[in-house]
């Protein structure tokens, strides 16, 4: 009898403590993207974006040689206009402003150099730098344009 009890409050421990197993909430895949994209972010995009997104100065008129500078990515730019579609492109492709003097890619594109889940996590690591209402605007642009299927 005393075994048997014993035996169902093991049991029961058990339970308990699968039970709570369950209801701690497994490592959040997002909080490991951010995590990764924030070293992508520094290693790959912060001399040109700022450390904290901030952009380069006087970053909304062409510099000396007509070319369109680095814009910032934090609540202050409009990268958060744009849904994951176009900003996968954006990074995977690079760009330049079709009006600047010069001819190169001023956004170089890291097709080569990042895969398309570490673009994924950079971008998500951006998404931290916005206001929730700037959030929101480009949640429901990411729904007409989400991201391609290599990086899903
Ligand atoms: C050598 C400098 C340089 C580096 C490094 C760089 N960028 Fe850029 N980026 C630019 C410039 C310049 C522009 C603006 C191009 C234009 O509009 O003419 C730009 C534009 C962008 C835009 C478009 C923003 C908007 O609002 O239209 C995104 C998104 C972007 N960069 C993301 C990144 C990410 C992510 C990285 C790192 C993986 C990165 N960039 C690294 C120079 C750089």
């Amino acid at each position: 009898m005393v075994k048997a009890s014993h035996a169902a409050a093991v049991g029961l421990l058990a339970l308990a403590s699968w039970a709570d197993a369950g209801a701690t909430p497994a490592p959040s895949r997002s909080f490991d993207q951010i995590t990764a994209g924030r070293a992508i972010y520094r290693q790959n995009c912060a001399s040109c974006h700022g450390i904290r997104g901030e952009g380069a100065p006087n970053w909304e008129r062409p510099d000396a040689r007509g070319e369109m500078p680095p814009p910032p990515h934090n609540a202050s730019g409009h990268t958060w206009k744009h849904g994951d579609g176009m900003l996968y492109r954006l990074v995977h492709d690079g760009w330049r402003d079709p009006f600047n003097k010069t001819s190169r890619l001023t956004m170089p594109s890291f097709g080569t150099q990042l895969t398309p889940i570490e673009i994924r996590s950079v971008i998500a690591y951006i998404k931290t730098m916005w206001t929730s209402e700037q959030s929101a605007f480009q949640r429901t642009e990411s729904r007409r344009e989400p991201f391609p299927p290599e990086a899903r």
